[in-house]
């Protein structure tokens, strides 16, 4: 079953604090995927926070965007998403898997799950506010003893959701332990909506045998693209024309790396950037050669030139390695 009008089976997942627009240009650029922002808050983006209402404004990107919004009031809802429809999104997703403490303290996120009435209100209110598809994603459920994904399937396709993506794991797993594909195949089964399937996809392969295994319409791939930004675009090459990637060349890691690193000081200013850009040289360097010595080599780095010396350095070092 098509997804919306996406041209794509697989989707880059939503992570906060990281699937901003620097990276959702960089992992589009390699072709093919869907892009997804990171979550959003209704509360701050319905008061126009400047902070928010960047992240939500995707006018600039030239391929699709779902923006995601997490919160609990409805009608706040109404007001962000109103303004969503505004800001370029292609479509709007409602975060009610998110685990974190304050996140479910606030009943939104994951806590959604125990409260199906509010979650359908959300549903609905969203829906009747824009003229935009909505979307949900979700868990399997609260903890192992509630498992509840089918039955908050069918609620969320009874309010006029567009599709589902459903993560394999409880809100008490957090990030730890198998996802459960079991359950993403059984919600499959039981809506007539499209369902993409998310967790534990950490290549092609893995995703074809996710399609194959749950029935699912399409892929979700998170952690997986951390550092690997071509990862998306292999993905969807595998799952449409069956051909095998292989293995990256080090010019080509080094040369996203740079890239990803240029984004961010575009987006953020040089200052946060270098900051930023320590979190994804770890990411980048983790499958090669004395990545620990080069990580700490680089955190203590001040400057850009210093960084980008650094950088080149040490994948050039690798690609060397990798030719004798
Ligand atoms: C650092 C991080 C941030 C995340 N932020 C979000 C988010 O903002 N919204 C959301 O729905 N899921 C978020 N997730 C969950 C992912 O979208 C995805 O469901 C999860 O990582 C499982 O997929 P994976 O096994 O491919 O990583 C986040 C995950 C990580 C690791």
């Amino acid at each position: 079953m098509k997804i919306l009008d996406f041209d794509s089976r697989v989707f880059l997942a939503p992570m906060a604090g990281i699937t901003d627009k620097p990276l959702r240009r960089l992992t589009a650029s390699f072709g093919g995927g869907v892009m997804v922002s990171e979550m959003v808050a209704v509360n701050s983006l319905s008061r126009r926070n400047p902070k928010s209402y960047r992240i939500a404004d995707v006018r600039d990107e030239n391929y699709p965007v779902v923006v995601q919004l997490v919160g609990a009031d409805p009608e706040i809802f109404a007001r962000a998403v109103e303004l969503i429809s505004e800001l370029g999104a292609h479509s709007i997703d409602i975060n009610m898997g998110c685990p974190v403490k304050k996140i479910v303290a606030n009943k939104s996120g994951s806590y959604l799950m125990k409260d199906l009435p509010l979650a359908a209100e959300i549903i609905k209110t969203a829906i009747r506010s824009t003229t935009l598809p909505v979307s949900v994603k979700f868990r399997t459920g609260w903890d192992h003893n509630s498992i509840n994904a089918v039955d908050f399937a069918r609620m969320c396709e009874d309010c006029g959701a567009s599709y589902l993506t459903v993560h394999g794991r409880t809100r008490s797993d957090f990030y730890s332990g198998n996802a459960d594909w079991e359950q993403i195949a059984a919600v499959k089964a039981a809506v007539n909506i499209p369902v993409i399937g998310n967790g534990d996809v950490t290549s092609p392969q893995r995703a074809g045998e996710m399609l194959e295994q749950t029935g699912v319409d399409a892929v979700m791939i998170g952690r997986a693209a951390l550092g690997a930004p071509w990862l998306i675009a292999q993905t969807h090459a595998f799952l449409e024309q069956g051909t095998d990637p292989g293995p990256v060349p080090v010019a080509l890691v080094k040369q996203a790396l740079l890239t990803h690193i240029k984004g961010l000081v575009e987006y953020y200013g040089e200052k946060i950037a270098l900051g930023l850009s320590r979190k994804y040289v770890c990411w980048y360097c983790k499958n090669f050669r004395d990545a620990r010595r080069f990580r700490e080599n680089y955190v203590r780095i001040n400057n850009f030139p210093d960084a980008y010396a650094e950088i080149n350095r040490y994948f050039d070092s690798c690609a060397n390695q990798q030719e004798d």
